[in-house]
């Protein structure tokens, strides 16, 4: 579905040339749920950007479904934005005076579809993410978890495959984030729809949840698991949690 190879991006030049991906090699196949950790400023954000057509890569390309790209800046990749990838950020991103259904029906509006249309397609997102009784509430007077379903209702409901989810659950309390994570499981094990969602998050217990984990590392991407991602089997040996 989303494959990266030898991914490289360096931002300025000269002695203050940060050298940030290294050759990424990853890949994440439909309906699988991958969570990346990495140190801060390691790139995680990144690379999200980049496999997102928000910003143009150095070296190495991107595929996603038929669609090749990730060297050009985002003018170029505006089909891979409003067709194929669809994101989720740590505060949300509603617009305060539209209800649920009105922010979720703009985006699809946005992008083509009739106000009839949208508003059919935004329902249906809404009842999947379980809204459908809060549709005509405004973002204040939902909960912070389920603000975060309205913005996740407005990333799938396009039916773009790809979800990146950057620190989805940064803002959220144990149980609403745990919540995210369950909805995310529910999104990619779909029988009928699934879709793949890569998402960063600094919490082992949450990135636990999902099928695969990824560790970004001095600019490359490895598999991991919780414990060697947070040292636990070096040097240790033994059983304990
Ligand atoms: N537009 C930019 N111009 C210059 N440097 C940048 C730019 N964007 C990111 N960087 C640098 O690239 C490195 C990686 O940043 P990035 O935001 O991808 O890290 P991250 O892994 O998402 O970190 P965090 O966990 O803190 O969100 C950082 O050192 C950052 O300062
Ligand atoms: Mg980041």
């Amino acid at each position: 579905m989303l494959t990266v190879e030898n991914l490289e991006k360096s931002f300025g030049s000269g002695s203050n040339k940060l050298h940030v991906l290294k050759g990424v090699d990853m890949s994440i196949k439909q309906g699988e749920m991958v969570a990346l950790m990495g140190p801060s400023g390691s790139g995680k954000s990144t690379l999200l950007n980049i496999i997102g057509g928000l910003l143009a890569g150095d070296e190495g390309s991107i595929t996603l479904g038929e669609r090749t790209y990730g060297l050009r800046g985002p003018s170029h990749v505006v089909d891979v934005r409003r067709e194929l990838v669809g994101w989720i950020f740590q505060d949300f991103h509603l617009l305060d005076n539209l209800t649920a259904v009105d922010n979720v029906a703009m985006a699809l509006e946005l992008s083509g579809m009739t106000s009839d249309e949208a508003e059919q397609a935004a329902k249906v997102a809404l009842e999947k993410v379980g809204l459908g009784d809060r549709m005509h509430f405004i973002p204040d007077q939902l909960s912070g978890g389920q603000q975060q379903r309205v913005a996740i209702a407005r990333a799938i409901a396009g039916n773009r495959p790809v979800l990146l989810a950057d620190e989805p659950t940064g803002n959220l309390d144990i149980a609403s984030g745990k919540e995210v994570m369950a909805l995310f499981k529910q999104l990619c094990h779909d029988e009928e729809n699934p879709i793949s969602i890569l998402m960063v998050t600094h919490d082992p217990d949450l990135a636990s949840n999902a099928d695969r984990m990824l560790l970004l590392n001095d600019g490359r991407t490895e598999a991991s698991d919780i414990r060697s991602a947070w040292g636990l089997d070096k040097g240790e040996g033994g059983e304990e949690e």
